[in-house]
């Protein structure tokens, strides 16, 4: 059996050579590549792909996979947002995601975030670089004293409740389903009630249609003024110019972006700022109290060692038996 593996990095390879000594029968080969039309037939005569890229997966990527007859692909992250769903569907694909690789990894990244806002540290380090070593004036606050609203609690967003609570936070919820697991630790209460309440919001859902843009204009006009931001979800749940808006008038005090709706322009490479097309970001980027990071939230040993491993092992079942515990229902 033979597995192809597409955008592999370096900090993936001890861990493919650990599931590929544990599974001789397989045969893993792999590219540092992204999945796309110019590398598509590096995976000729394989048995399945395991890929991840944060780039959209090209149609055209997907409809010389299926002529190649390949229709077994393993995502290595939860995502799936960057595929032609109906297309990959029509092409007869079965697609397997990682659902739950380390909620830890990215909740633990989101209070890290709105810590660091809340106690203004990168306030603090700019003006460190001038030699400016006074206090006054960025007076901090403290998380125990904070309204803190997690909307979505999935798997991220439960472990981030639990993380906030913790520290002593009120911890109000929106979600579609309650956690059994989080009573007593959580308010559930309704969406523009979170928003009303909560002095800190982090986000936890999924872009979809009905989540595109939900911090905009209208939401951002209902929440306190000085509200902090945490995005570590997906960019597309913030309109980046209503949040340019909200920050502008102290609407919104901080926010703290690890996702952005432009970010494969920008994120994961190095960038020259002069060139780079992305309006929003640019305002955003300098502001002391904006704080822009790369998708990294997931970004830990415990995260990557599980996204290869479950991906692989996905990827074999889909090819063993037909199916797999972690295929995507569209
Ligand atoms: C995911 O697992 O979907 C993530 O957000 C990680 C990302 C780098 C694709």
């Amino acid at each position: 059996m033979k597995i192809y593996m597409y955008g592999v990095y370096q900090d993936e390879v001890p861990y493919i050579k650990e599931w590929q000594e544990e599974h001789p029968e397989v045969t893993v080969n792999s590219t540092t590549k992204l999945l796309d039309e110019n590398t598509v037939n590096l995976s000729k005569g394989s048995d399945g792909v395991v890929v991840f890229q944060q780039k959209p997966y090209s149609d055209e990527a997907l409809r010389q996979l299926a002529l190649n007859g390949i229709t077994k692909m393993s995502l290595r992250n939860v995502g799936v947002d960057n595929l032609n769903h109906e297309l990959a569907q029509k092409l007869g694909f079965q697609i397997t995601n990682v659902p739950v690789y380390s909620p830890a990894a990215i909740a633990e990244f989101s209070v890290t975030q709105a810590l660091n806002l809340l106690r203004r540290t990168k306030e603090f380090y700019l003006k460190l670089a001038k030699g400016d070593y006074n206090w006054a004036p960025h007076l901090a606050k403290e998380m125990n004293k904070q309204v803190v609203g997690i909307v979505g609690t999935g798997n991220i967003g439960s472990t981030a409740a639990k993380i906030f609570a913790g520290f002593g936070a009120k911890v109000i919820a929106y979600s579609r389903h309650q956690n059994k697991e989080l009573e007593g630790i959580v308010e559930y209460v309704s969406l523009d009630e979170l928003y009303k309440r909560a002095t800190i919001i982090s986000l936890y859902l999924p872009h979809v249609p009905a989540t595109d843009k939900m911090l905009n204009e209208k939401t951002f006009a209902m929440m306190r003024d000085g509200v902090l931001l945490v995005n570590t979800a997906r960019g597309p749940l913030v309109d980046e110019k209503a949040l340019i808006e909200a920050l502008n008038s102290g609407k919104v005090g901080g926010a703290a972006l690890d996702v952005m709706t432009g970010e494969t322009k920008i994120f994961n490479q190095q960038i020259n700022f002069q060139e780079v097309d992305y309006d929003e970001f640019k305002d955003l980027v300098d502001r002391p109290n904006v704080l822009i990071t790369p998708h990294i939230a997931f970004y830990t040993d415990q995260a990557i060692k599980n996204m290869v491993k479950m991906s692989l092992s996905a990827n074999l079942d889909l090819i063993k038996t037909g199916t797999s515990d972690k295929l995507v229902k569209f």
